[in-house]
């Protein structure tokens, strides 16, 4: 699956309206993430971070959340933060392969310039359980 320019700037100006969302207190290190569905819904998430450190939730995985409350199937992701080519960490590497190996991670280098990898690059030879 290739995304189109466009649909990569779009992801991109959603996770960015997310992150300025991010409720990041303790790092104030704002993360935005826009997950694009195979139906053309995108669903976004921002990082919520709690005075205790551990219970933080990253912006990746709380748009998965809303994407799976949907019924929706992810097919890529965008991540923005206030650093560029922000990838998204081992845990929710992780999380997103349990939805798609497949799916496309678009990440933003400078203002024009953005990277699509894909997540099985990310995360080669991911763990997986087969379901009961
Ligand atoms: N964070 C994310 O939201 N996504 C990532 O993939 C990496 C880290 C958040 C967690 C924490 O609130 C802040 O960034 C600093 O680690």
């Amino acid at each position: 699956m290739k995304l189109a320019p466009v649909v990569i700037r779009q992801l991109i100006e959603k996770a960015s309206e997310a992150k300025s969302k991010a409720y990041a207190p303790y790092s104030r290190f704002p993360v935005g993430a826009a997950i694009l569905a195979e139906d053309g819904r995108v669903f976004t998430g921002c990082n919520v971070e709690n005075a205790s450190f551990g219970l933080t939730v990253c912006a990746e995985r709380n748009a998965v959340a809303a994407a799976v409350l949907a019924g929706a199937r992810p097919v890529a992701v965008a991540i923005v933060g206030n650093q560029h080519d922000l990838l998204p960490c081992g845990a929710c590497r992780q999380v997103l392969a349990e939805f798609n190996q497949d799916l496309l991670v678009v990440t933003q280098k400078t203002n024009a310039e953005t990277e699509v990898r894909s997540l099985r690059q990310l995360l080669p030879a991911a763990f997986a359980l087969e379901k009961a």
